[in-house]
């Protein structure tokens, strides 16, 4: 079976066309972010209406690299939350029309979900339960899967998500937007051991999973200023330092909260999801580790695509779970547990 993915929630507009749930027939991503860029973020107005111009070609150039026409297609998903409203609407709209037009089941589905499993796209032999991390710009959620639609939060973030302390700090030192890139690859020329910022301290009990990014990201702006006076001249060195402090600490706030839990869940296998799983020093720390499978998705998996859409989607399908035309997009996460300590 043939389904296509539209993804539109954020500032990617992308549509792929994946069999089975497994098999990548095509997979387009235009990304609006040197849009954004002088922004130093996102801005939804501008998102949902690059998004209400770009779809038509994006979907079209997702037929058509896999040599498929409409009526070859089975059933359409979008990205129905959460995610930018304005958005969100564009892409499930147009699946909705596509479905009409075309006589096919729609299926909305979870972007967070989608994200989990991406990494189902790659390895055949991902078995349930598995603990998940993923951490994107607007989301940082460490949790338990027992089915690609049974997951439950054991642990997320109280403030900021990891990818905003990335792009919030980026922007402070004009590094550009988004962040999480920029940093990664200045971090490879710093020493990680030149500042010592702070980890939150989140205690046993209901936090105990939980993450936290606002104190980190104030002591690596705050940075900024001593970085600017006189007694310390600033240079290349001392901003890739910068860099790869906060990223080792950033990521340590993750690991050591995923340890924690993969120790209590007694869960050895770990699939990643969301730009931040991109980071090359979390994947490093987590490859290294002999007592834990740790599954990344390739990094055009990681950030937002519309195979990740189409994939879970077929399982719905395959469940006749299919969504009313009458589905309407929301801003939060849904279809998420959240465990009782
Ligand atoms: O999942 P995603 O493409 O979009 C959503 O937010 O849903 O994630 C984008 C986020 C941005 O905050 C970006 O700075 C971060 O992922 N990111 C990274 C890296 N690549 C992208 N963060 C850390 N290291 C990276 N290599
Ligand atoms: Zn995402």
């Amino acid at each position: 079976m043939k389904i296509l993915g539209i993804e539109t929630s954020c500032d990617e507009c992308a549509a792929s066309v994946v069999e089975d749930g497994k098999k990548i027939l095509s997979n387009i991503v235009a990304t609006q972010i040197p849009f954004h860029a002088e922004y130093k973020g996102i801005v939804p107005e501008i998102a949902s209406r690059m998004h209400t111009e770009w779809i038509y070609g994006v979907v079209k150039e997702a037929l058509d690299s896999a040599s498929l026409k409409p009526g070859d297609i089975d059933a359409v998903a979008a990205a129905a939350h959460p995610g930018l409203l304005g958005s969100l609407l564009v892409g499930m709209n147009f699946a909705k029309a596509f479905a009409w037009a075309v006589n096919i089941p729609f299926i909305a589905v979870d972007h967070m979900l989608s994200h989990l499993y991406a990494p189902h796209l790659e390895h055949d032999d991902i078995q349930y339960p598995f603990l998940g991390l993923l951490v994107s710009g607007g989301h940082s959620i460490i949790c338990r899967a027992d089915d690609f639609d049974n997951i439950t939060v054991l642990g997320t973030t109280i403030d900021d998500a990891a990818g905003e302390a990335f792009d919030k700090i980026a922007a402070h030192y004009g590094l550009g937007y988004p962040g999480g890139a920029v940093i990664d690859k200045l971090a490879k020329e710093g020493d990680p051991r030149a500042y010592n910022f702070p980890m939150p301290s989140l205690h046993k009990g209901d936090h105990y999973y939980d993450l936290s990014y606002s104190g980190l990201k104030n002591a690596v702006i705050n940075q900024l200023d001593k970085f600017r006076s006189p007694e310390n001249t600033a240079d290349e060195d001392s901003l890739a330092d910068i860099a790869a402090s906060f990223q080792k600490t950033a990521v340590d706030i993750l690991l050591r909260s995923l340890f924690r839990a993969a120790e209590d869940q007694r869960l050895s296998t770990i699939a990643a999801g969301g730009g931040v799983a991109a980071n090359s020093y979390l994947r490093d720390v987590l490859s290294k580790r002999q007592d834990l499978r740790c599954i990344f998705p390739s990094l055009s998996l990681c950030t937002d695509n519309g195979a990740m859409i189409a994939g879970l989607a077929y399982h719905y399908l395959l469940r006749g779970e299919v969504s009313p035309l009458t589905a309407a997009p929301s801003a939060r996460v849904r279809s998420f547990k959240r465990v009782q300590h």
